[in-house]
This record gives C-alpha cells, sequence and structure tokens, in this order.
C-alpha cells in the first residue's frame, strides 16, 4: 500500500443515523416512572437534559426563561456588549417563576369569539377582563371554561366571573408559591389575579404555573432564582465580560470557541477557576485528548461537537471533524472518570437523536436548529408565501462574523473571518415549551424501548447496532 506513513483511526465514525438502539424488556411498566434527571455540570443538576444554544439567533433571555421553567436551561449567546449580555441574565435572574406580570387582557366590550381568537393567538386559556378605557382596571375573568357552551357572538360581560365574585390578592413583596398553593387547593380558581388598593391589575398567578413548582420541572438556584448560562469568548475581554456574568448571577459559563482543545481555552479556564466560583462549561471538543486536557485544565462540563450541527459548515471549510456519536462516546470515555458531564451540541434532529446521544455518554444535548423557529427566539417572524419563518445562522457564518466585527469596532473582515457557518429561514412552530414537551415524551419513550428509567439504567443496559445502507433506508419516514 502506498499511504502506509498515514496515520488512521482504527475506529469508524459514528452519527445518530447509522444506529439504532436495541430494545430490551422493560420491567417497569409505565413512562411516568421514568426520570430524565440529569447534570449538566459538576454542580448544576436538571430535571430535562436539554439546552437551548448559545446562538444569537436562539438564546438570549426569553429563550433561556423558557428553557428554564421546562426544567432545562438556556446559555446567553456572547454576541452583543459585555452590558448586553449581562442585562440578559439579570432578566431571567429577575423572573419569577409563577407571578406573570403584564398578562394578556381582554376589554370588557369584546365578545366569546375575540376571546376564542386571543386564546388561539396567545396559547393562554384565560384573561383578566379590564374597562374598555382604562386597561388596567380589573372588572373579571373569562377562561376556557366559561366559553365552552356559549356562541360567538355572547357578550364576555354576561358570561364572565364578575369583580365581586373573584378571589384576589393584594400586591405585596412576600408572596411565596405555597401561599398561591393553598389558594388554589381552597378555591379552585385558575387564575389569581394580583392587584391594588384601586383594584388595578398588577399581575397574575396560574394554578397550572404553581403546580409546575411543585412537581419541581423548573430549573432553579438555592435562591429559587431560575437557572441561566451565559457564554464568553477568548478574547481580551473576556475576564471583564465574566465578572459582569458572574456579579449578574449567572450559574455556569460557556468558553465558547469553535476550536475548545487550545492554550486559549486551557488559559483562560485557569484563570476563571482561580478567581471565581462558578461552574465551567467548556469546549468545543471531539477528542479524548481535548476532554482530558479542559477537565485537567478545571472544566466542569464538556461540550462536544466539531461540525454536526445544521448550520455548520466546518467539515467543508476545514476538512477536520468527529461524527457526533463516537466523538459523544469517546468524550464519555474519558470524562466519566472524572465524573464531569458531556453537553452533546449539534445535529439532533429528534427526540431518538437525543436517546442515542443520551445512551453514548452525553448527560444533556445543546440545541439549536430545532428551537430556531420558536416564539423565544431573537428576532420577529417573516412571511414568505402565506408562511411564517424565523431567520437561523451559524456563529461563524459571514453575517454573524460581520457582527462581531461591527461590535467590537475592529474594522474590516479579516481573513480567518472565512465562514464556517450558513444562514437559513426555518419554519416558526410556535412556543418552544410544546416542543419541548414533544421531545421529552419522545424521550421517556425512547428510556423505555431501552428498559431503562433514568439515565444511569440507560447507560449500563444499551446496545447499539450499526446500520447498512438499507437498514438506514427502513429507519426513516418513506
Ligand atoms: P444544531 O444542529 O442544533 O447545532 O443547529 C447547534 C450548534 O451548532 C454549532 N454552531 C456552528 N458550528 N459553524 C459551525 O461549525 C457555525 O457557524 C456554527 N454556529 C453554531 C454550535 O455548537 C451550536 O450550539
Amino acid at each position: 500500500m502506498v499511504m502506509l506513513s498515514m496515520k488512521i483511526s482504527k475506529e469508524i465514525g459514528l452519527s445518530f443515523d447509522d444506529v439504532l438502539l436495541v430494545p430490551n424488556k422493560n420491567i417497569f411498566g409505565s413512562r411516568s416512572n421514568i426520570s430524565l434527571r440529569t447534570k449538566l455540570t459538576r454542580n448544576i443538576e436538571l430535571n430535562t437534559p436539554i439546552v437551548s444554544a448559545n446562538m444569537d439567533t436562539i438564546t438570549s433571555s426569553q429563550m433561556a426563561i423558557a428553557m428554564a421553567e421546562s426544567g432545562g436551561i438556556g446559555i446567553i449567546h456572547r454576541f452583543n456588549t459585555i452590558q448586553e449580555e449581562m442585562e440578559e441574565v439579570e432578566k431571567v435572574k429577575r423572573k419569577s417563576s409563577f407571578i406573570i406580570k403584564n398578562p394578556y387582557t381582554i376589554a370588557i366590550d369584546k365578545t366569546v369569539g375575540d376571546v376564542k381568537n386571543l386564546i388561539n393567538k396567545t396559547g393562554v386559556s384565560g384573561f383578566p377582563v379590564v374597562d374598555i378605557r382604562n386597561k388596567t382596571k380589573l372588572l373579571g375573568i373569562v377562561t376556557l371554561r366559561d366559553i365552552k357552551f356559549q356562541s360567538d357572538n355572547n357578550k364576555i360581560s354576561d358570561i364572565m366571573t364578575p369583580k365581586k365574585d373573584l378571589i384576589t390578592i393584594l400586591s405585596n413583596k412576600n408572596l411565596n408559591a405555597t401561599f398561591f398553593l393553598d389558594m388554589f387547593k381552597k378555591y379552585k380558581f385558575e387564575k389569581i389575579p394580583i392587584i391594588d388598593s384601586k383594584f388595578n391589575l398588577i399581575a397574575l398567578v396560574a394554578a397550572k404555573d404553581i403546580f409546575d413548582i411543585r412537581n419541581n420541572i423548573t430549573s432553579k438556584n438555592k435562591d429559587g432564582k431560575l437557572m441561566v448560562g451565559a457564554a464568553v469568548g477568548i478574547k481580551s475581554d473576556a475576564i471583564e465580560r465574566i465578572e459582569k456574568l458572574y456579579d449578574a448571577e449567572a450559574d455556569a459559563v460557556v468558553i465558547d470557541i469553535a476550536h475548545g482543545h487550545s492554550i486559549q481555552a486551557i488559559n483562560l479556564i485557569q484563570k476563571i477557576k482561580k478567581d471565581f466560583d462558578i461552574d465551567i462549561i467548556a469546549g468545543n471538543v471531539a477528542t479524548k485528548q481535548g476532554t482530558l486536557d479542559l477537565i485537567k485544565a478545571g472544566a466542569d462540563a464538556i461540550k462536544v461537537g466539531i461540525g454536526p450541527g445544521h448550520v455548520c459548515t466546518t467539515r467543508l471549510v476545514t476538512g477536520a471533524g468527529v461524527p457526533q456519536l463516537t466523538a459523544i462516546s469517546w468524550a464519555y470515555s474519558i470524562a466519566k472518570d472524572y465524573d464531569v458531564p458531556i453537553i452533546a451540541d449539534g445535529g439532533i434532529n429528534n427526540s431518538g437523536d437525543i436517546v442515542k446521544a443520551l445512551a453514548s455518554g452525553a448527560s444533556s444535548v445543546m440545541i439549536g436548529k430545532l428551537f430556531a423557529g420558536t416564539d423565544e427566539t431573537p428576532g420577529s417572524t417573516i412571511i414568505k408565501n402565506g408562511k411564517k419563518y424565523k431567520f437561523y445562522r451559524g456563529m461563524s457564518s459571514i453575517s454573524a462574523n460581520s457582527k462581531k466585527l461591527s461590535v467590537d469596532m475592529s474594522g474590516e473582515i479579516s481573513i480567518d473571518t472565512i465562514g464556517e457557518g450558513k444562514e437559513s429561514f426555518v419554519p416558526y412552530v410556535g412556543s418552544v415549551k410544546e416542543i419541548i414537551v414533544q421531545l421529552v415524551g419522545g424521550i421517556k419513550s425512547g428510556f423505555s424501548y431501552c428498559g431503562s428509567k433514568n439515565l444511569e439504567q440507560l447507560r449500563r443496559n444499551a446496545e447499539f447496532i450499526i446500520l447498512s445502507k438499507g437498514a438506514q433506508k427502513e429507519s426513516f419516514v418513506r
């Protein structure tokens, strides 16, 4: 052979579509017995093993709030000023997990048909009814239950729960979830308005949110605040950025470098570890050595993925990368001995891919594209041929790079801004929480097929089978 001197890995690189998980006996019955509880980092636990990507078309505060409320976590992107990133973290931290400020309302002169439209538009099932002119003056509440058997032209003033029958709470600082839980149990209402002394609407509390808290789905820190991560690069402002994010109480910092197995990343991890008490997620890597070096530097979680993402062109542009399932299992083979969790970043197409990622060693997955068309991403929808879309782009795409430059004020586009990412429009898909509910359902089914009621059992029980070309064809919807 001519190529004797070439160094070639003995392993075949595998990705999600190359394998299936072999089903295993289910000995625990219902899916409700399955727990998806996992670790994001050495010190942070999540109920849902899903992280939203630190990309400027995916995660700012709105997405991070929805992620935490769904049991996962969002990582605020860094393609903004330090002040802006800090403010996004603060918005998440300020968000009460159950008090809805500025709730949707409906004016008293509207009809049942108008309520139905508002329910369809907002996905919310009940509204405070307010005065026509003074939009904070509370006059009643109308919910899905009230309109069920009503015709569209009926007036809501005739069918709402009027002011005199409402349970309301006067605004004060000490309103906590246990208090509202008792109220909802006692009065069996779905919503309780918070008002001022003049019966002006200040906020709203929904029974569903309180029961969610009781079920302990939401990702919260020890002070009861929503958890959020934030990204930093390796530029000269990295330490200043981390200081501000730390002050804003970010729970974890992501060192966001496309090729994370680098001396700059290692130096930065060591510096952060020395000066800040914050968990560090380091990456991206795709090898055993990369994982080991970042762990030894002090990383509390390793983000794995060189080129699997939907808008990545890294593998085409550079010729470098490792198929994602193999990369996860390589990283896990090292990280498990140090009890450092792996975050599988990129290339997730469906809940089945998430189960495969978890079974091969990931503790959570980072998602961009699947969330790109949701209400919670930054940017508005555009309409083309009657259909709604949202913008999604790689963070190394030319347009994202020129934005970075304009933030840095560093002038011309330099040679190293050759794009390693694409830009695209993705169909609008509504609320990210709905998508996560679907994904979680699918993941739990996957656990059940593998006879596993938690992540530890999944890893122990998982047996992958490599697919032939024909089998791959058979697996996909035809
Ligand atoms: P998905 O597949 O969920 O992947 O959309 C999200 C992940 O893609 C990575 N990413 C990039 N990779 N060039 C790349 O090679 C890029 O421009 C780029 N932008 C994002 C990133 O790891 C993200 O979490």
